[in-house]
């Protein structure tokens, strides 16, 4: 197994531009998939992840080209020109791949079955199957693989129970096909990016509050998509920035949708000196230049309504936590426990072994601080977020640190290490 060892460094300092937005990046291949005429997108990532859902699209009869570059080619078919697949369709490591796909297969003219590697398919899908039951579909298996044989779908109103971007975009997906306006309305606001790129494809969209809705039938128009630098790829930077001394960073054009900057707003309340500039949007999304210094945290909570708008960055922030004064409680984030590996469980056991005085709750953590750091073997479980928080905790930490099972780092950064490389100032 892949393993990186890593020593300590004196700061941070240096200017980058962050690879694409993965969220957004999938969305773009997807809808361009579904559009009518040809996209350019530019700026995708080439994580795994991504890569996974640009060959799904491919093995349905979509001609994507520049598969492995950060710009496609996609030239859409509309949103009945998807060819049934030859094989069963592997999204990977990819839970976004693999819902919001549920709630496109569902409606075709042909049966699929979808699966995943062994982290995904202890995943659950019920949380996605049982909307799209209601309106229409039927799907064999509460987790992976499924079978899907598509149907006529029928436009529902559905209230999820967890606020989870996946499951919402699966239903407004599905909806894109179904007779009639389809609507969701979700306990706190997700992650915006389907309905912000559906708008911009001129789809037949509204979002008012906590709901979002889609009237189905209207095909997509292509147009072209730039997608912004990845707010939960720039986190891991600008926490190491802040946690060592002397450091100064911009991270240049990354997207700072309002669903996603809880990692801003919390680190601000934290103390971090964090500034933005240059804030603009393009194609209907927003992105700008964001600056970092080193800087002295203290313990806050972080709880409630914020949870989905930081659900990525928490393993980076937990990192943080374990530096500032005071305690830090993270709480109403069972979700954690769901995502790529138990976050949750990761965190307690890889920060216990560096020292850290954390305690395991079941919807969160307590993280006493400061504490000093000290390197150990880590282990990522296999979770890409996991293993790029640990490879920055060990450049805080005393001694060196050896972080086991770094492969899953290409899911969604294979850029990672070189991107480090540039800021790292040794002596
Ligand atoms: C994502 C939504 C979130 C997030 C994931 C990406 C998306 O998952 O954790 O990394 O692109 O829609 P949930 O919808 O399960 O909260």
């Amino acid at each position: 197994m892949s393993e990186i060892r890593i020593r300590p460094i004196r700061h941070l300092r240096g200017e980058i531009t962050l690879p694409g937005d993965k969220s957004i990046s999938h969305r773009a291949i997807i809808l361009a998939s579904l559009a009518r005429g040809k996209t350019l997108v530019s700026g995708i990532s080439r994580g795994e992840d991504v890569l996974n859902t640009a060959r799904v699209f491919q093995s349905m009869g979509i001609e994507i080209k520049g598969v492995g570059s950060d710009s496609l080619t996609i030239p859409g078919k509309g949103l009945r020109g998807l060819s049934q697949p030859k094989d069963i369709i592997d999204c990977g490591n990819s839970g976004t791949t693999m819902r919001l796909l549920s709630g496109i297969l569902a409606a075709q003219d042909f049966s699929s079955t979808i699966t995943g590697d062994e982290s995904l398919r202890k995943r659950p899908m019920d949380r996605v199957v049982e909307p799209l039951e209601k309106m229409g579909a039927k799907i064999e298996g509460r987790f992976a693989p499924l079978k899907i044989e598509g149907k006529r779908l029928k436009a529902i109103s559905y209230r999820t129970s967890i606020s989870s971007a996946q499951v919402k975009s699966a239903i407004l997906l599905a909806g894109l096909y179904a007779s009639g306006k389809t609507e969701v309305t979700e306990p706190a606001r997700s992650r915006d990016h389907t309905e912000r790129m559906l708008k911009y494809l001129e789809a037949d969209i509204e979002v008012r509050d906590l709901t979002s809705n889609i009237m189905g039938g209207k095909e997509l128009a292509a147009k072209p998509i730039n997608i912004p630098g990845d707010i939960s790829s720039a986190s891991f930077f600008m926490v190491g920035a802040i946690l060592l001394p002397g450091s100064h960073i911009k991270l240049s054009g990354v997207g700072l949708n309002p669903t996603r900057t809880g990692v801003i707003d919390i680190l601000k309340r934290m103390g971090a000196k964090i500034e933005i500039e240059n804030l603009r949007e393009e194609n209907n999304e927003p992105l700008g230049d964001i600056i970092v210094k080193g800087s002295n945290l203290r313990g806050i909570t972080i709880s409630g309504e914020i949870i989905p708008r930081v659900i990525d960055e928490l393993p980076i922030l937990a990192l943080a936590a374990t530096k500032a004064e005071g305690k830090t409680v993270i709480k109403d984030a069972r979700e954690l426990r769901v995502k790529e590996t138990d976050r949750i469980r990761a965190l307690v056991t890889n920060l216990s072994i560096m020292g850290a005085r954390v305690e395991e709750k079941e919807d969160g953590l307590v993280i006493q601080g400061p504490t000093e750091l000290r390197g150990g073997r880590l282990d990522s479980f296999a979770d890409h977020r996991m293993a790029i928080a640990l490879i920055i905790g060990g450049l805080i930490a005393q001694g060196e640190t050896v972080v086991s099972g770094t492969d899953c780092i290409k899911t969604s950064f294979p850029e990672f290490e070189e991107t480090l490389d540039r800021l790292k100032v040794v002596e």
